[in-house]
Parts: structure tokens; C-alpha cells; sequence
């Protein structure tokens, strides 16, 4: 309705990415579900540069079902691959935590952080792990901040679980990509909901294929509030 009073605008001609930090990408080669290869890992770079992102926190999946992915393990490929490209993007080497019966384990060893503090962790989309708050409130009793990743994916969660998470301190990451619908209807409707109403304190690509980051956001438009939002989310990762 008065979609003239509210003009839309493409995301990648507002401007607004232009010196990005992302803080949530799978963009280190074969080590996880996303970009599985040099040449894969070359065409998302040109694609990121292309945005102008300035920097980017490599976030690869540490989970039971990745056994390799231990911090040493993947501090070694960020030094191969650092010497296997050429882009003025900074690289630093955080990663995305699945909450699942390793977690403890992984804890005691020491995790990557992103930035000074901060763990971005996620959970199944279908349902919640059974100690999941308890072990979010515990890492700030450590000193440390959860970030949950693309809170608005998970299925389970209702209006009132991102409140009392939300009142309790934990920061909520946004997917870009499910601005547009990427990732069902659902997902749609809570980004834009928790973006208007200020949920959200981080955005990240979640990159994993280059044809469906740049597919989505070729079909993102968003009105001048919304872009207005966003940057104050894009602040918030160069802040990191
Ligand atoms: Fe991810």
C-alpha cells in the first residue's frame, strides 16, 4: 500500500556495502560446506571486491560432523590461503559454532573469537539444543559474547525466546541474504520484523556459493529506512 511514499532501493546501488567488514562468511577453501576451492574461493574475492568489502572474518562451521576443523587446524589454512591470494581484503579467522554435544569440549580448549570477545554460535534450524541458554549465559560469565548467527532461521523460535535472549545480552547476527527471501518465508518475514524493530546488533553474508549471494542480492530492495537500519548494523561490524 503507498508503496510511492516508500520508495525501495537496490541494495547494491544504495552503496551502503562499500568498506563492509563481514563478520560471518564460509569463504575459507575446503574446509567446511562452503566456497570448496581455490578458484571458488578467487571468484567470491572478485565478487567481494566488487562491493568494495573491506573486511572479512573468515567464520568456518566447528561442529562434530567436522572433526578436522580445530582451531590450529584452520589458523594452518588461513596462513596457506592468505599466500595463495591477492586482495586488498583483510582476512581475520573467527568461526561459527554449532551448540551441539561438542561445544563443552571445544569451550575447555579455547575458542577462535571474532574480534577481542565475541563467539558467533548457531543451532539446528528445527530445535533447540537442550542446555542452549544455560550454556549461552555461562560464556558471559567467562567473559565472553554470544553472537547467535541468523537468529531469524530458526524455526523454533518464537517471539518471546528472542525477547528473554535479548533481555539476557545475547547479540543477534542477520543473514543479508534473508532480506529477500532466500531462505523461505518465514526467515523473510522475522529479518524484516527484528530489523524495523532493532533486534539485531551484527549483519554477515553467510556466504557459501557465489551465485546465490549474488542472485539474492541482485533482488534485494530495500526502502530508505530499512538501508538506514543497515548501516547502523554495518557500524556495528566495523566495529568489531
Ligand atoms: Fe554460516
Amino acid at each position: 500500500m503507498f508503496s510511492f511514499l516508500n520508495p525501495k532501493k537496490n541494495i547494491l546501488e544504495s552503496g551502503i556495502l562499500a568498506g563492509m567488514t563481514d563478520v560471518h562468511c564460509h569463504l575459507l577453501p575446503g574446509v567446511d560446506d562452503g566456497v570448496a576451492n581455490l578458484e571458488e574461493a578467487h571468484r567470491a574475492l572478485d565478487f567481494m571486491e566488487s562491493l568494495g568489502v573491506r573486511r572479512i572474518f573468515l567464520t568456518p562451521h566447528i561442529m562434530e560432523d567436522m572433526v578436522d576443523n580445530t582451531p590450529a587446524y584452520l589458523r594452518e589454512r588461513l596462513d596457506w590461503f592468505r599466500g595463495q591470494v591477492e586482495t586488498p581484503i583483510e582476512f581475520h579467522l573467527a568461526a561459527e559454532y554449532m551448540l551441539d554435544n561438542g561445544f563443552a569440549s571445544r569451550r575447555k580448549e579455547g575458542l577462535l573469537t571474532l574480534g577481542r570477545d565475541r563467539v558467533l554460535v548457531e543451532t539446528s534450524y528445527l530445535s533447540a539444543p537442550y542446555d542452549m541458554e544455560q550454556t549461552l549465559y555461562e560464556l558471559q560469565a567467562e567473559g565472553l559474547q554470544p553472537v547467535l548467527a541468523h537468529v531469524e532461521r530458526y524455526m523454533y523460535m518464537e517471539e518471546g525466546d528472542y525477547d528473554r535472549l535479548r533481555e539476557h545480552g545475547i547479540e543477534f547476527q542477520l543473514n543479508l541474504m534473508s532480506l529477500v527471501g532466500t531462505y523461505g518465508q518465514l526467515p523473510y518475514e522475522k529479518a524484516h520484523r527484528m530489523l524495523d524493530e532493532g533486534y539485531y546488533k551484527f549483519v554477515g553474508s553467510d556466504y557459501h556459493r557465489r551465485s546465490v549471494y549474488e542472485g539474492s542480492l541482485r533482488h534485494l530492495k530495500l526502502t530508505k529506512k530499512q538501508l538506514d537500519k543497515l548501516k547502523i548494523l554495518l557500524g556495528n561490524n566495523n566495529d568489531l
